[in-house]
C-alpha cells in the first residue's frame, strides 16, 4: 500500500510532534502507524464476509436444497459468521476511516455504510419471514424481499470491496487477487440465482423452495 502524505500534512506532523497536537488537517497523525495493519485486517475480514462467507453459504444452500436436503442451520450458520465478521471489519474500517479522516467523503465509505447498516437488519427480515413461513407453510412478500435484500446488498457490498482497494492504493497484485476471487464468486452467485429464479425459485408456491427449507417437510411446498 502506498499512502500520500500531503506537504501541509508532513510539516503538520512536525509541528504536531513539536507541540504535542495529535490532529493535523482531520487526519489523527500520532495514529497513522496504526494505519497499514488496521487497514489490512479490515480488507481481510470484509472480504471473507462479503465476498465468500456470505455469498459462499448462499451458493451452498441452494446447492444442498436442490439435492432435497434441510438447509436452514447452513443458512442462519453462515450468514451469523458472515455477520460477525462484518461487523468487526466495520470496526476496523471505522477506525482507519477516522484516522485517516475518510470517513463519509468517499464512495468507498459512504457505500460500505449504506450496505454494512442494510445488512445488519437482515436476521430480523429472515426472522420474520421464518414466522411468516411457520404460520401459513408458504413463501410469501417477505421471503421475495428478504431474498432479494441480500442479493442485492451483497453484490454491492463485493462490489465496494473493489472501490476499498482503490481507495488504499493497494498493489495490483492484491486488486488483481480480490478482482479474480471477487469476480468468480459473484459470477457463481448470479448465475446460482438465475438458475434458480428459471427453474421457478421465487414464487409462493414453487417446486424448488427459494429459501432454506424449514423443515424437510417445506420441501414438498
Ligand atoms: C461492504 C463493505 C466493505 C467492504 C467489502 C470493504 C472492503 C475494503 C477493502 C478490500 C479495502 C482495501 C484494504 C487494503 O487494501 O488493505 C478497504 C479499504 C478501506 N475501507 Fe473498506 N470495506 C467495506 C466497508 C467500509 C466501511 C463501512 C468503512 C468505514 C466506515 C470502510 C473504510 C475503509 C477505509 C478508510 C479504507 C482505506 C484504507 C487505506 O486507505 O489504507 N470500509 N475496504
Amino acid at each position: 500500500m502506498n499512502y500520500y502524505v500531503d506537504p501541509a500534512v508532513f510539516f503538520s506532523f512536525v509541528f504536531a510532534s513539536l507541540f504535542g497536537s495529535v490532529s493535523a488537517g482531520g487526519i489523527v497523525v500520532v495514529d497513522l502507524p496504526l494505519v497499514p495493519n488496521y487497514a489490512k485486517a479490515h480488507g481481510i475480514l470484509m472480504g471473507l464476509a462479503l465476498v465468500v462467507v456470505l455469498p459462499g453459504g448462499a451458493i451452498l444452500m441452494r446447492l444442498l436444497s436442490s439435492k432435497g436436503k434441510p438447509t436452514v442451520w447452513v443458512h442462519v450458520g453462515t450468514q451469523l459468521v458472515g455477520w460477525v465478521l462484518m461487523i468487526s471489519g466495520l470496526a476496523m474500517g471505522a477506525k482507519v476511516g477516522k484516522i485517516l479522516d475518510r470517513l463519509e467523503n468517499n464512495a468507498h465509505t459512504i457505500l460500505g455504510t449504506v450496505v454494512v447498516a442494510l445488512l445488519l437488519f437482515r436476521p430480523l427480515f429472515g426472522f420474520l419471514h421464518h414466522r411468516r413461513f411457520m404460520a401459513t407453510r408458504k413463501r410469501g412478500k417477505m421471503t421475495l424481499f428478504h431474498v432479494w435484500y441480500g442479493r442485492v446488498l451483497i453484490l454491492l457490498g463485493m462490489l465496494n470491496g473493489g472501490f476499498g482497494l482503490k481507495l488504499a492504493t493497494n498493489s495490483p497484485g492484491g486488486n488483481i487477487a480480490y478482482g479474480v476471487v471477487a469476480g468468480v464468486i459473484g459470477a457463481t452467485y448470479v448465475a446460482v440465482m438465475v438458475h434458480f429464479e428459471v427453474t421457478g425459485g421465487s414464487k409462493t408456491s414453487s417446486r424448488t423452495p427459494d429459501v432454506p427449507e424449514e423443515t424437510s417437510k417445506s420441501q414438498s411446498s
